[in-house]
């Protein structure tokens, strides 16, 4: 395939605020003329919203690598179904979570191998990664409160799995400075914003 368009990732814990920041990014590009497509992961497709009412909503244990493969398989129908014919159009895809999570959240917290999941992730996704991807970074406090009391499968998880799952994304970023960028999304909606077009600006 002749990948034309951006492919932008936004990734972080649960309460991180990544899904704001990419609204708020996707007015930001549509004001400067782009054709913009938001996504998400899991669930960017119609297949993937059943798989993400599993993942998020199955009243039981799942087995870690039954998770494993349910990530992959929604992204296996979204690559195919939905990102990699916007990329061919030229349009700029921004993506609620991708393969950084499957690594924080299957890789550093659930103690899956790391490179096990990223080869099976290239052959899902056809080897495709985000030219830019941005992690919100907050404590783990912080994203708890934000969460509030209403809780899926995943944020109902101990206080240590999100600690591992932030400590991952900050690896991930160490391991791939290129592409990951870090922001601190303590701060204000606006500061969160505004420091991210400072990055997707000097990468444009
Ligand atoms: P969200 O889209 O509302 O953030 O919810 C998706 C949940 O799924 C979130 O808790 C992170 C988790 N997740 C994984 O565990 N692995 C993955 O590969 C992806 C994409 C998400």
């Amino acid at each position: 395939m002749i990948k034309k368009g951006l492919f932008i990732t936004f990734e972080g814990a649960d309460g991180s605020g990544k899904s704001t920041q990419l609204k708020m990014a996707a007015d930001y590009f549509k004001a400067k003329g782009f054709d913009v497509v938001c996504t998400r992961d899991p669930g960017g497709t119609a297949l993937g919203s059943k798989i993400r009412e599993i993942l998020l909503h199955h009243d039981g244990k799942i087995a870690t690598y039954c998770e494993l493969f349910l990530y992959l398989a929604d992204r296996a129908q979204h690559i195919e179904e939905k990102i990699l014919p916007a990329l061919e159009e030229g349009k700029t895809v921004l993506c609620d979570r991708y393969v950084d999570s499957t690594l924080a959240y299957q890789g550093y917290a659930r103690g899956l191998d790391k490179e096990q999941i990223m080869k099976l992730n290239d052959i899902v996704a056809k080897s495709l990664m985000p030219d830019i991807t941005f992690v919100f970074d907050v404590s783990t406090e912080i994203a708890e409160k934000r969460i509030g009391k209403t809780k899926d499968r995943l944020e109902s998880e101990a206080a240590d799995f999100h600690r591992a799952v932030r400590s991952g994304f900050l690896n991930l970023a160490q391991e791939y400075p290129d592409r990951i960028k870090v922001i601190d999304a303590s701060q204000d909606i606006n500061k969160v914003h505004y420091d991210t077009k400072e990055i997707l600006d000097n990468y444009l």
